[in-house]
């Protein structure tokens, strides 16, 4: 593996899960590692469990519930308080709720945490991932996506709330933010790629309930691969050589897959754009 020495990354959701790997990994790899998450103990965990694979991690933390907008900005701040450089940004930080719930901000949850925040996050970042030699953005996003449509009429999933539907479509998002982000970051060192993790015995669905949470349970048991194997393509996509140069795409293990039609409509992607940008008012 290549390494990462003098490399900053942040990764978020690096509490648990594909996250967790993802920043033990980079960090044994050499680079200074920002862990977000929104909760100071998890925080602390995740970092002791680093510095046991790897004593001479370097690791710094931030705390912030990336469905608020508000803290968001907060973390953006507080990595610009200490860096002007970023050289690997992974949007990681996601989750399924099984019922409709709002942020006190007033956006519907699966939209701000898997959506708004990777979007939020990387324009506040962008002059720190510009001023790096060859700055990355990961962001993850999932299979999932085919269940999903963007309605632009009811972004908030007000009219009628299906999971799922909901939580694909928040993962369709994430790929066509990727390929307009990367459209706009042509002609600069910085490139945009999201992928497939797998489907990972991770905590993933562990906060749901009733029938849905014992289908994922099971699932998890009879046909997951560990968290180890769902970070692979995540490493891959922040620390390559072969893909310093690829930006705009979709990956599902370490290898570029076309994702389905919805997952390539430039216009969508365009106005998902425009819209989020309003959302986040930018
Ligand atoms: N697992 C799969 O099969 C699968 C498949 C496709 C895609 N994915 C995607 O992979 C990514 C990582 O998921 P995972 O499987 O590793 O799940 P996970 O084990 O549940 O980890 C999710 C991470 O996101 C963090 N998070 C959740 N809500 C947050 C909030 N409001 N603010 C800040 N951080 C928050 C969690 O923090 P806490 O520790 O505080 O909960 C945790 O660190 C997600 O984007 C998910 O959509 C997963």
């Amino acid at each position: 593996m290549t390494r990462l020495d003098g490399q900053i990354a942040l990764v978020t959701g690096a509490t648990a899960g594909i996250g967790l790997v993802t920043a033990r990994r980079l960090a044994e790899l050499g680079a200074e590692v920002f862990l977000v998450g929104r909760d100071a103990s998890r925080l602390e965990a995740a970092v002791r469990t680093i510095r046991a694979a790897a004593p001479e991690a370097r690791l710094e933390t931030l705390q912030g519930d990336l469905s608020l907008m508000s803290e968001v900005r907060r973390v953006a701040a507080a990595f610009h308080a200490r860096h002007d450089r970023l050289d690997i940004l992974v949007n990681n930080a996601g989750a399924v709720f099984d019922t409709r719930r709002e942020t006190d901000e007033g956006l519907e949850m699966t939209f701000a945490l898997n959506h708004m925040s990777y979007f939020l996050l990387t324009h506040l970042l962008l002059d720190t991932l510009k001023a790096a030699p060859a700055g990355r953005i990961v962001s993850v996003a999932s299979a999932a996506h085919r269940q999903g449509r963007v309605d632009f009429d009811d972004l908030q999933s007000k009219h009628g709330y299906l999971h799922m539907r909901v939580y694909g479509t928040t993962k369709l998002m994430n790929i066509l933010f990727t390929r307009a982000l990367a459209q706009r970051l042509q002609g600069t060192r910085v490139t945009a790629n999201c992928l497939h993790p797998g489907f990972v015995a991770s905590s993933f669905g562990d906060a749901t309930q009733g029938f849905f949470k014992f289908v994922v349970a099971w699932s998890k048991r009879l046909f997951a691969i560990d968290a180890e194997a769902g970070a692979a393509t995540s490493v891959y996509l922040a620390s390559d050589p072969g893909v310093a140069q690829t930006s705009g795409e979709y990956f599902v293990k370490c290898r570029v897959e076309k994702g389905n039609a919805r997952s390539r409509d430039l216009d969508v992607a365009a106005r998902l754009w425009t819209e989020s940008v309003r959302l986040a008012g930018l």
